[in-house]
């Protein structure tokens, strides 16, 4: 199973992807080869897998932030907001169907 979601990457151009449902976010945004530089691994412990997700489907579509997630955002409240996800920690949904992820500037 599979949804599409629409990636905005750093120079404001969106593209259409496929999200697999063995994929976390930031799988998918690797397979798609964006250069997201996750350098902890996917551990929720460096934040530079940091997203957004548009507001419908941050709402509607996903899990809860984790406690580490959430932890690691407040660390980051400078750049990050009320719909920032780490890609490392969002987990496939069928609600995220149609959901578009900007990438933060500078990943
Ligand atoms: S890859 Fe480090 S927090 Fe997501």
């Amino acid at each position: 199973m599979s949804i599409n979601i629409t990636v905005v990457d750093e120079s404001g151009e969106a593209q259409e992807v496929e999200w697999k449902d063995n994929q976390t976010l930031l799988e998918c945004l690797h397979k798609n080869q964006y250069p997201v530089l996750a350098t902890c691994g996917g551990n929720a412990s460096c934040a530079t897998c940091h997203t957004f997700m548009d507001p419908e489907h941050f709402e509607t579509g996903g899990d809860e932030r984790t406690e580490a997630e959430e932890d690691l955002l407040e660390m980051i409240d400078d750049v990050a907001n009320d719909y920032s996800r780490l890609a490392c920690q969002t987990e496939y949904n069928e609600g995220l169907d149609g959901a578009t992820v900007t990438l933060k500037p500078g990943m």
